[in-house]
């Protein structure tokens, strides 16, 4: 993983601007998610626009221009349409002509999962460099009458530059688990979609349920992939988790004996941005300059379906 870049539509909604159209305060967001505000799209801006601003910025940080690419993966649950993907869109927009482009659809946990796929695909030999991005415009599906879910949400974008290097062994991504169980599909989902109701539908969740397998889920696949990468908690330099609920977050540094100023904490700032929540915060400590070089990243995110998995990445190039 050799670069990071990211956008968030202009449009700030903090707690207080919210309270004024839905039953909530400012009080029970922060104490009960961490969360102060969230950006959301304009009328216009789609899930392509972010993802095309969000690749422009880590494409320059790799020195790269779209041409260098051979795989796109957008991994999101709100693409612009049904079809054609959204990575396709992308891939045209930045011109990366010769490129295999495909989105992939995990919910929050989409970033780990076109992570590792990506992963797959260049280690076995299709080709030398990927973008992988998660992008959101998560607030088209969003109930504001709902305010069990309505608060939780942001729009936004990340994307990271996967390359293949020679003498690299040790670097890019050390281990990846991921997991899925349909048979907890019932307690976060969205009650539309072509299928059932030609219908774009809403999110429903079944918060504390989730919130109980996110906190036991997360920990014991990190574990797995700490055990599959040979490794040791104290030896990581940043968790970068998913950013859901800081309360989940601060769960999985106590679990994981991390000291706090090791986690990176955007859900204050971003909320729920599904997909696009990791590569977001990636890239943020990466551009306040926390995170260098050769530091050894955890990352980890649970979403609907359930899928839930855990990536270990040494970050940057020899
Ligand atoms: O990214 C995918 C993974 N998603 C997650 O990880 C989300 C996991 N779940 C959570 O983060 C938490 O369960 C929530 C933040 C969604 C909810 O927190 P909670 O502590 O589980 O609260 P609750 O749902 O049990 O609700 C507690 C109270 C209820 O009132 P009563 O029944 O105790 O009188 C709710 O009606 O808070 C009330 N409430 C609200 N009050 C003000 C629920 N939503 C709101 C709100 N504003 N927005």
């Amino acid at each position: 993983m050799t670069a990071v870049g990211s956008y968030l539509p202009a449009n700030i909604v903090t707690n207080e601007a919210l309270s004024s159209f839905v039953d909530t305060d400012d009080a029970w967001i922060r104490r009960r998610t961490g969360i102060s505000q969230r950006h959301l799209v304009a009328d216009g801006e789609t899930t392509a626009d972010l993802a095309n601003n969000a690749a422009i910025k880590a494409l320059a940080n790799a020195g790269l221009t779209g041409t260098d690419i051979d795989l796109i993966i957008v991994a999101t649950t709100t693409p612009d349409n049904t079809f054609p993907s959204t990575a396709t869109k992308l891939q045209n927009m930045i011109g990366a002509k010769g490129a295999i482009a495909f989105d992939v659809q995990a919910v929050c946990a989409g970033f780990v999962y076109a992570l590792d796929i990506a992963d797959a695909m260049l280690q076995s030999g299709r080709g030398r460099r990927a973008l992988v991005v998660g992008a959101e415009s998560f607030s088209k599906l969003l109930d504001w009458e709902d305010r069990t879910t309505c608060v939780l949400f942001g729009d936004g974008a990340g994307a990271v530059v996967l390359e293949v290097a020679d003498n690299a062994d040790a670097w890019g991504i050390r281990s990846s688990v991921l997991h899925s169980d349909g048979a907890y599909r019932d307690i976060l989902y969205v009650d539309g979609g072509p299928s059932v109701n030609a219908a774009v539908g809403h999110v429903r969740m079944e918060g504390k349920e989730v919130f109980r397998h996110a906190v036991e889920k997360l920990a014991s696949v990190m574990d797995e992939a700490l055990g599959a990468a040979n490794m040791q908690a104290h030896e990581i330099d940043w968790l970068v988790p998913h950013q859901a609920n800081i309360r989940i977050i601060d769960a999985m540094q106590k679990k994981m004996g991390l000291p706090s100023d090791r986690v990176v904490r955007t859900v204050e700032q971003h909320a729920n941005t599904s997909a696009a929540s990791i590569p977001l915060a990636l890239a943020t400590a990466v551009g306040d300059g926390r995170i260098k070089n050769g530091d050894i990243i955890a990352m980890e995110a649970i979403g609907g379906g359930l899928v839930w998995g855990a990536a270990l990445v040494k970050f940057g190039r020899p």
